[in-house]
């Protein structure tokens, strides 16, 4: 949509027939784009989503933006990025310009993309330009997004570089030239393994101030106040999204392709992990020691406030830590109408303690407050209310 405002014409080609449909029908599977403003783009011709990957044959840019998950020994996975590699060279016109804008460890373009592309394009492409651009969305973010948000941009040759700039600095009010693609691979790992790590320090550092009956949000604003050398990051039921608790284990990973260890990176994921179980322990420590099967409403399940993404959601461990540790479970999200094979419950479930986990705007946390039922507040959004206890 940020190229479709900027004059581009855009198809989308994607393998997940009923998503290319739905949006073909005007109902856009994403947050921050709008139904009208997709049926804009769909009805004046400026944008179609399409299963045929001989649609690629039209573009003079093509970005590649599937999803690089971990495979079941939590490690990289490749195998969607490749094929969608292999799916599109052989449609790949003379000249064009080939982005990867998924998340990888450096080296993916020009070890992984690259070749599968030379080797399967048309014998009369002769030149075909090649950048990494990693995305930078923050999924329901009111004030950054694709355009204001400067994009990397790391190619090949200088010819790529100027194809690939001129392109983003089309769409994006700031493009910034970095000397590699691996350059623009690692920044993208480093941003959110930064936040990885920061979010897990807080999550320690809260547990050791609850243990010693100190408010860790009081700390943190008090830290806060000083101007420089400090970042305020605030402790939760973990971390979620197919981003923060994913692409750090990119980093471990190509870091043990090297002979070493990202030693740092590897505790913070192995602390971030253990938050739900800490949650789930305290919220039981909270209820009376005589209610034999504690009845424990989750409110907000998503892996964020404002989306109903629940993906690598930290709220499924608690959720099923919570069950094994002997409670009655159940959840509210106005965001998400099933998960975990089970449907939400309204405010009005009888609990004797609620957790509030995520934060979903339009959820209305005061009803319980005002009916005197005890909360467990992980997002630090109910302060000084009583009955609240902050994580
Ligand atoms: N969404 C975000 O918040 C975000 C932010 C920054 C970076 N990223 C990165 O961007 C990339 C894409 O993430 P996303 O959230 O947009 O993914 P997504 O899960 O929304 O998937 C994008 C689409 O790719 C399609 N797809 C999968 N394999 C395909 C193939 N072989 N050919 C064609 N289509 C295929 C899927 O059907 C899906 O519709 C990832 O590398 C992610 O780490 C995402």
């Amino acid at each position: 949509m940020a190229a479709v405002d900027r004059g581009w014409t855009v198809i989308g080609v994607d393998n997940f027939e009923a998503k290319v449909a739905q949006i073909n029908s005007g109902k856009s599977p994403v947050e921050d784009i709008s139904d009208t403003e997709l049926q804009e783009a769909l009805k004046n011709g400026a944008y179609k989503a399409s299963i045929d990957f001989s649609e690629v044959s039209r573009a003079s840019v093509i970005t590649i933006c599937v999803p690089t998950p971990l495979d079941e020994k939590r490690e990289p996975d490749l195998s969607l990025l490749q094929s969608a590699a292999r799916e599109i060279a052989p449609f790949i016109s003379n000249e064009t310009l080939v982005v990867s804008e998924s998340t990888s460890y450096p080296g993916t373009l020009r070890d992984i993309i690259i070749p599968t592309v030379d080797s399967l394009k048309p014998k009369d492409t002769i030149n075909v330009y090649f950048a990494s651009a990693p995305e930078r969305v923050n999924p329901g973010d009111p004030v950054w997004n694709q355009k204001n948000t400067p994009r990397l941009v790391g190619a090949i040759n200088e010819e790529s570089k100027n194809k690939a700039l001129a392109f983003y600095e089309s769409i994006c009010d700031a493009a910034v030239s970095v000397s590699s693609p691996e350059v623009a691979e690692a920044a993208k790992l480093l941003e959110n393994t930064f936040r990885l790590v920061n979010i897990a320090l807080i999550n320690e550092f809260t547990q050791l101030c609850s243990a010693n009956s100190i408010n860790v949000h009081e700390v943190i604003d008090a830290a806060s106040s000083k101007p420089y050398g400090y970042m305020p990051f605030r402790p939760g039921v973990g971390v979620g999204g197919h981003c923060i608790p994913v692409d750090p284990l990119y980093l471990t990973w190509w870091a043990r392709q090297s002979g070493q260890r990202a030693m740092f990176v590897e505790s913070a994921d192995v602390i971030n992990h253990g938050m739900p179980k800490y949650v789930a322990q305290r919220t039981l420590m909270l209820v009376d020691s005589m209610v034999p099967n504690p009845r424990v409403l989750i409110l907000g399940v998503a892996y964020k406030p404002g989306v109903g993404d629940v993906r690598e959601t930290p709220v499924s461990d608690l959720y099923h830590h919570l069950k094994d540790l002997g409670a009655i479970v159940a959840w509210h999200d106005p965001y998400v109408k099933t998960w975990e094979d089970t449907e939400p419950v309204g405010l009005d479930w009888n609990c004797d303690i609620a957790i509030l986990a995520t934060n979903q705007p339009g959820m209305d946390a005061e009803q319980l407050i005002a009916k005197g039922v005890q909360i467990l507040d992980c997002t630090n959004s109910l302060r000084n209310k009583t009955g609240v206890i902050s994580l």
